[in-house]
């Protein structure tokens, strides 16, 4: 094991890292699309005591563990657990941690990439003088690969990634981000203003803007008790902050001894909160709900999911003339670019500290073989996308494995380390005070929370309808299982329905094909975890050889 010499240049270089790997297109993409799932107003109060409650806990968490691994030379999560704990199973578990930013980043430099080339057809005027129709349908011929274009836009990205990351810390990761994010923050405001201040009855819009943000600031309460919103919101809060991922782990890693984390913490946290709800909430809702309406968009996100952006939005620009519609478009996937690479370049890191910390490699090399893996698991998800490949990764790298490993994370750190030093470590260095109280929400109300929502998302019923299940279950006649639960999905439920309910036979065996790449794309990731796990095993036995006399 070297110590590695890399750190942070600046602390707003740090800062302005850690809110480049939080800001993503999950604030610009996902955001919107979870917020009208789920009711709009009726998500936001969840959604809000979900980031008290787990989001900053849990940051101030991963921000400690990692400085504390860093100073031991650690910088990816299964040797950081180690340093926590030394039983054998917590390496494995924090396998986790370099397993789910290689399996996300396969898929979300892909989307990256929708973003460059949509940004490109922007400039170029692609989209004017198209129907609604045909830009909708031009995202499936995007993604149906009728082209070459997605595919080169795709290596484009990686390159691009992999080249920055071999640049390193404070030589490349730490530019981009000052560079990009205050460029983000700009473009994003005025596409804000653009939504709120739009007017019903003019340029072909029906309603004003004001109309989707009311729709998602609303209070709603009726619905406040639905485990599923919970679940979704929790959900939305992980993927957004980049919690249970690694990542942040990872870049706090490279800090110094006693730099601050209360403050830094909250500076990061809080800009993607800003950027996420404040200027993720003010473009696609009012802009969309005033021209779709709310039940056309509603009926939209239940279709669509992050296509929402890419199919609407080109159209709904060029109802403001071609200048505007140019800016507009450059800006909205520029913006989406910038938020996407600065993430998926924090994807990168843990693992190439992992092979730079366990054995030796140069930086470079490290970064390039990053890229070749994501290459390799990329490729089903680009060729695949219709079959489904694309949402496997996300459901199983993007959503369920965060909050396993942050249950890990927790338990580790509350329960085996010990709340008493573990608030000594988050404290040492703060430039603000945390109210003690944290000392007890951590403990018992994240983790507790955390087991709800785990337990609540393996289980959940159909419809979401847990009081209904329970009698089921008492009255003899089992649980209810929901397709979209964690064990639904394990047993492809709705797959299997739809194949039962199909009445065409060349619909069934469509869906049979589907299946044969949905248990693919499982054993892929399967196989990844594994062979990470081989080479912590490695590393492990190495380091153990190096530790004797
Ligand atoms: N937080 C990022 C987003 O909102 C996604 C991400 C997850 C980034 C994990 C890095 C690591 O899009």
């Amino acid at each position: 094991m070297t110590k590695t010499q890399e750190s942070w240049g600046s602390r707003v270089g740090l800062v302005l890292a850690m809110a480049g790997n939080a800001v993503g297109l999950g604030n610009f993409l996902r955001f919107p699309v979870q917020a009208i799932q789920n009711g709009g107003g009726s998500f936001m109060i969840p959604y809000l005591v979900c980031f008290l409650l787990m989001g900053i806990p849990l940051l101030y968490v991963e921000w400690a563990m990692g400085r504390f691994g860093g100073q031991k030379g650690d910088h990816s999560t299964p040797f950081i657990f180690n340093s926590f704990d030394k039983r054998k199973f917590w390496k494995y578990l924090g396998v986790f941690g370099i397993f789910t930013n290689i399996a996300v980043a396969a898929y979300y430099c892909y989307l990256e990439s929708w973003a460059l080339n949509y940004a490109w057809s922007s400039i170029t005027g692609a989209f004017s003088g198209m129907s609604a129709d045909q830009v909708s349908s031009h995202f499936n011929t995007y993604v149906g690969l009728e082209s070459s274009g997605p595919i080169i836009c795709w290596i484009i990205c990686l390159l691009l990634n992999t080249w920055i990351l071999s640049k390193g810390l404070s030589g490349g990761i730490e530019i981009v981000a000052k560079v990009l994010m205050p460029l983000l923050i700009l473009f994003g405001i005025f596409l804000a203003i653009m939504g709120i201040t739009l007017k019903g009855g003019s340029q072909g819009a029906i309603f004003d803007g004001t109309v989707g943000l009311n729709f998602l600031w609303t209070p709603d309460f009726s619905t406040i008790w639905n485990p599923k919103v919970w679940l979704a919101a929790a959900g939305q809060i992980f993927f957004t902050l980049s919690l249970g991922m690694g990542s942040i782990h990872c870049y706090a890693s490279y800090m110094k001894k006693d730099e601050d984390i209360a403050l830094n913490a909250m500076s990061a946290g809080w800009m993607n909160e800003f950027v996420e709800v404040v200027l993720g909430g003010a473009i696609i809702i009012p802009i969309a709900v005033g021209y779709l309406g709310i039940e056309k968009v509603v009926e939209l996100t239940q279709s669509g999911g992050l296509g929402l952006g890419f199919r609407v939005l080109p159209f709904l620009f060029e109802q403001w003339g071609t200048v505007l519609a140019m800016i507009c478009g450059l800006f909205w996937f520029g913006l989406l670019f910038f938020a996407g690479i600065t993430s998926s370049l924090a994807m990168g890191t843990p693992f190439m500290g992992f092979l730079k910390d366990e054995f030796n490699w140069k930086r470079e090399t490290s970064a390039w073989f990053f890229g070749l893996v994501v290459f390799v698991l990329g490729l089903p998800c680009v060729f695949f996308f219709a079959e489904g490949v694309f949402d496997e990764y996300d459901y199983w790298a993007g959503t369920v494995s965060l909050v396993v490993f942050a249950l890990a994370e927790i338990i580790l750190f509350a329960w085996f380390f010990g709340m008493d030093k573990g608030f000594e470590e988050i404290n040492r260095g703060a430039d603000m005070k945390i109210p003690p109280v944290f000392k007890f929400i951590i403990k018992y109300v994240t983790t507790i929370f955390l087991l709800f929502v785990f337990v609540g998302s393996l289980i959940n019923p159909e419809g979401g309808d847990w009081a209904g299940s329970w009698n089921s279950l008492s009255s003899g006649a089992g649980w209810p299982l929901s397709d979209g639960s964690i064990l639904g999905q394990l047993m492809n439920q709705g797959v299997h329905r739809q194949i039962d309910s199909a009445t065409d036979q060349a619909v069934a065996d469509g869906l049979r094909t589907k299946l044969t790449y949905i248990n693919g794309s499982r054993f892929l990731l399967l196989g990844l975890y594994l062979a990470i796990c081989a080479m912590v095993y490695v590393a492990y036995q190495k380091r153990l050889k190096l530790s004797k006399p």
